[in-house]
């Protein structure tokens, strides 16, 4: 399963930032949206382009297109809207899938309560969006469903990354891509990660 941690210095500097304890919800949000944009632009660099023939001020001349599938986003509700907005600053045509999912915190299982894909899902490149990989119960269960749907390509970006939930979705999703600004230490006994950013939805929302 390819696994990019993308580790460009702006990147690390604000997931130091967003590491803060006590971090304000006006800087939290800000920083969750700036690292989505940088890891949609590591992620969308090996979409295929074209040559298309347009007029330009001095003539006709080619220029690149970006080609093949187009992209729905995928935010898991709540926490995952945080990187909504920055993602779409870079991808402003891409639709918006949207799952809502929160983990049980006594069995750490996923519970959906709402789903709402985009048109032809199947023939788009899913780009699925979550503050955390932790167990990697709730990113399997949407990765399910996306299948489940017809969606072959399948993308995830995270701001932190357990190595347990990492795993586990190496055996049972091998083919998703994932583009992470941290793969963390560990998974505390509460399914935290740890040091991870504390509880991303609470951060973000209130
Ligand atoms: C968090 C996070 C992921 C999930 C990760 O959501 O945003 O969706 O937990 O845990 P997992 O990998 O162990 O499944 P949470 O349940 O806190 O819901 P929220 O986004 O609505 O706050």
């Amino acid at each position: 399963m390819p696994v990019t941690v993308v580790d460009h210095p702006l990147v690390r500097h604000k997931l130091g930032l967003l590491r803060e304890n006590g971090i304000s919800t006006k800087d939290f949000r800000e920083l969750a949206g700036e690292v989505a944009r940088l890891l949609t632009y590591e992620a969308t660099k090996s979409l295929k382009t074209e040559k298309i023939s347009i007029n330009g001020w001095a003539g006709p001349l080619e220029v690149d297109r970006i080609a093949g599938k187009k992209i729905t986003v995928v935010p898991i509700l709540r926490a995952g809207l945080g990187m909504m907005d920055g993602v779409l600053d870079m991808i402003p045509g891409a639709k918006v899938s949207v799952v809502g999912m929160y983990r049980n915190e006594e069995t750490l299982e996923p519970v959906r309560y709402y789903v709402k894909l985009a048109k032809k899902i199947h023939k788009r490149r899913a780009m699925i969006l979550d503050p955390m990989l932790a167990t990697g119960g709730t990113l399997i269960a949407t990765i399910n469903l996306l299948k489940e749907a017809g969606c072959r390509h399948i993308m995830g970006l995270f701001l932190v990354s357990a190595p347990e939930g990492l795993a586990r979705l190496e055996r049972e999703h091998p083919d998703v891509m994932v583009y992470t600004a941290a793969i963390d230490d560990h998974l505390n006994e509460n399914g935290y990660i740890i040091p991870g950013l504390g509880d991303a939805g609470d951060k973000i929302f209130g």
